[in-house]
């Protein structure tokens, strides 16, 4: 069965188009491992990333968009523990090799969960009031690059 696409409400597409970034970063640390690039280079990039743009990411999910379903949400409580494994993958320092595959896959499919499912629930869940107070506070981060290093390019 082919599911139709549900349109992002506009509340929602910020947190939508973080994603893409999101996405970008898991190819990027494929793209460096697979080029050989040390894994101290791209954690370093990696670790530009989380404190940036990431964790303000979670934040913003867990504080405005998730109690909408609430906490006891199965799908909620799924994207919690993944926020969490990651957030202890992004602060692992010993096995870089490893948590970056790690980090690489699981972010990866966190987001796909997010867009295919999670965000598809929220939205049809979420009243318009809900969706007008996180339209009011978010704050939408434009993305800019880090050019210190292009391990990727
Ligand atoms: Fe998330
Ligand atoms: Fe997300």
């Amino acid at each position: 069965m082919k599911v139709k696409p549900i349109k992002r409400h506009k509340a929602i597409q910020p947190l939508s188009r973080e994603h893409h970034q999101g996405l970008l970063l898991s190819w990027k640390i494929r793209t460096g491992l697979s080029k050989g690039v040390s894994t101290k280079r791209i954690k370093t990039y990696v670790d530009w990333f989380y404190t940036t743009y990431l964790a303000p990411h979670f934040e913003e999910e867990e504080k405005h968009l998730f109690p909408i379903l609430g906490k006891d949400n199965a799908m909620v409580k799924k994207a919690v523990a993944q926020h969490r494994r990651l957030d202890r993958l992004f602060k692992s320092t010993t096995e870089l090799n490893k948590s970056l595959n790690r980090i690489e896959e699981e972010l990866e499919q966190h987001i796909r969960f997010e867009e295919r499912v999670l965000f598809n629930e929220i939205q049809k869940m979420a009243t318009e009031q809900q969706l007008q107070f996180i339209l009011e506070h978010h704050i939408e981060t434009k993305f800019s690059e880090n050019t210190t290093d292009s391990f990727w390019e």
